[in-house]
Parts: structure tokens; C-alpha cells; sequence
């Protein structure tokens, strides 16, 4: 329906509240973040780095890009706008959801199509994905910015999705209203087997979900994602394996092995975990 920027931004540095002042934002200590010229806000400190150039590469994000706009994982991001359209009812509109670890954005782009009326916010550690998001979609608030530390007040988001992505939970609840649904998408046991036995010598067994929410969160539910994707080019296959770990884990010959197929049928299979974050013991009535 309609889609807008989310605004309750905090200062990475002491989580005072920002405000715009023309091409950049401030916190009351004077901290000043600016804008970049493709629109997105760098909003992960120097000293909170852990490398000079984090996350995904440039030629990742263009792999995924291209990978995903192909419409490969549709039928993966229609779930996750079933699941925010669902776990939404009754919840005041504008729905404030962000996207933790957002890539190039696909996932929001894909939420942006629903009839909901929406204030998005993108982060990911990549400037990469950051910058390729802001090119093709400037609705939502882009942010490069860490899972680690949110820059963002606390209790302000309604959805948070960590998609393929890195949670950290503690962050997570703090971030989500009372109420506030967190959606994650992670690999399940079969995804992609057929490409992994190509590459690896023999598969490991897939770590499964834990059993238990984590703290702060209940369990809303929990569903599987799965089909059968036929790849029919040596450019889908090679984005396919530039977008996963595999690239790096794979050895030379595996990866020569995939990169010479003219086409491959794999399985799609992807867990989608919803957890409802609940109210803190403290500030609950008995
Ligand atoms: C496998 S990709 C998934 C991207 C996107 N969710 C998608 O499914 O298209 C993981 C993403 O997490 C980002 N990332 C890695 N560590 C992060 C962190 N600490 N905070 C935020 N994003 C992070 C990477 O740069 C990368 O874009
Ligand atoms: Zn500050």
C-alpha cells in the first residue's frame, strides 16, 4: 500500500536518539552521521569494525542480486510476507519492520508489494549490499550497521527479519515492541543438497534449529519452505554458489566440478521460525 522510511534511529556510539538535519543525522552529544549520495546512512563506528570492509563482497551482493531478482526464491520470500501479513493482525499500522542483515534488499522489496502500509529499515554490515539496495529501492531506510548494535531505540519495530542472516537475539528483543514478532529463515537439512554433493567430497550432517526460544521470545511457530529448483545456466549456477558459503568452503576441484554444469536441479528447503517477543518479567504486572 504505502511504504516510508523508519526514523526512531539511535547513535551507534551512546543510543541517543538521532535526528536528521538536512544530509545527515545527529544525536544530542554532537555526533553527526551523513547521508550517502545513493541515500543510505553509515552508521557503523570505525572502532566498532571488526575488519576494514565487513560482510559480503561487492561480487557476492551482485551474484545474489541477480540471483534473486531472477525469482529463484520467490516462493521463500511469499512465506515471509505470509508470515508478516499473518502475525500482524490487529497491530497499528504504519507496521515498523526491519530487516537485519538485509542484503540487497530483495526481501523488503518483495514486503513492499503487500498491502500493507509499511516504515522499512535495511541494515547490513556490507556497504555493498547497503549500496545495492539503495539503488533499487529508495522507500526504506538503508543502514550499514551491525546485528551486534542496532542503531535503533529501543522498542520501535513490530517485525524484525533475520533472513539467512546472523541473530543476535539479546539486540533482537530489546529493538522489538512487546509483542513485536521476530521471523527468521535459515537453511533446513536438504537445502541445496544436490549442489553440495557435487562440490564436497561427503556432506556433513546440517546443524538443526534449537529447540528452545531464545530468551525474550516464545515460540509462534515453525514451517518448512520446499522445493525443487531447476537452474538452467552456467551464470544461475555460478551466482547460486557466489551467494553461499560454499564458495570459499568448497575446495578448487569441487568448485570446478558445479562451474562446468550446464544445469542442475537442487532443493529448496528453508525453516521459517516465528517468535513473539514477550513482556519483560520486570515490567509486568503480578
Ligand atoms: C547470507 S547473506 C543474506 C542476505 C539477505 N538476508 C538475503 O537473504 O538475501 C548474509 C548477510 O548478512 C550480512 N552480515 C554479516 N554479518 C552481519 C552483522 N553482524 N550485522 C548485520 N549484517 C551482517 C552480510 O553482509 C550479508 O549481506
Ligand atoms: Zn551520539
Amino acid at each position: 500500500m504505502s511504504t516510508d522510511a523508519f526514523n526512531a534511529l539511535a547513535c551507534p556510539l551512546d543510543g541517543d536518539s538521532l535526528t536528521q538535519a538536512g544530509a545527515s543525522w545527529r544525536c544530542p552529544a554532537g555526533h553527526s552521521f551523513d547521508v550517502a549520495r545513493q541515500g543510505y546512512l553509515h552508521l557503523l563506528p570505525v572502532q566498532k569494525k571488526r575488519s576494514l570492509d565487513p560482510g559480503d563482497s561487492k561480487e557476492m551482493v551482485a551474484a545474489r542480486q541477480r540471483f534473486l531478482n531472477a525469482g529463484y526464491f520467490q516462493p521463500v520470500a511469499e512465506a515471509v510476507n505470509a508470515a508478516v501479513l499473518r502475525d500482524t493482525i490487529g497491530t497499528n499500522h504504519p507496521v515498523a519492520c526491519m530487516d537485519a542483515g538485509c542484503g540487497e534488499g530483495y526481501y523488503l522489496r518483495q514486503l513492499a508489494t503487500t498491502d500493507l502500509q509499511l516504515s522499512l529499515i535495511g541494515l547490513d554490515i556490507s556497504k555493498w549490499a547497503t549500496l545495492a539496495a539503495a539503488k533499487q529501492d529508495k522507500r526504506p531506510r538503508w543502514v550499514v550497521g551491525s546485528n551486534a548494535n542496532l542503531p535503533v531505540l529501543p522498542e520501535t519495530l513490530d517485525v524484525l527479519l533475520c533472513l539467512f542472516g546472523f541473530p543476535v537475539y539479546s539486540e533482537f528483543a530489546r529493538v522489538l515492541k512487546t509483542g513485536g514478532v521476530l521471523i527468521q529463515a535459515d537453511a533446513g537439512p536438504n537445502h541445496l543438497r544436490e549442489l553440495r554433493e557435487i562440490i564436497y567430497p561427503s556432506l556433513k550432517p546440517e546443524k538443526m534449529p534449537a529447540e528452545h526460544a531464545p530468551e525474550g521470545f516464545s515460540r509462534l511457530g515453525t514451517q518448512t519452505v520446499s522445493y525443487s529448483l531447476t537452474l538452467d545456466s552456467q551464470n544461475a549456477i555460478a551466482d547460486l554458489l557466489a551467494m553461499t558459503p560454499h564458495l570459499y568452503r568448497a575446495s578448487a576441484e569441487g568448485r570446478a566440478r558445479a562451474e562446468a554444469l550446464a544445469s542442475l536441479t537442487v532443493t529448496v528447503e528453508v525453516t521459517l521460525q516465528r517468535f513473539l517477543r514477550q513482556a519483560d518479567p520486570a515490567t509486568t504486572t503480578p
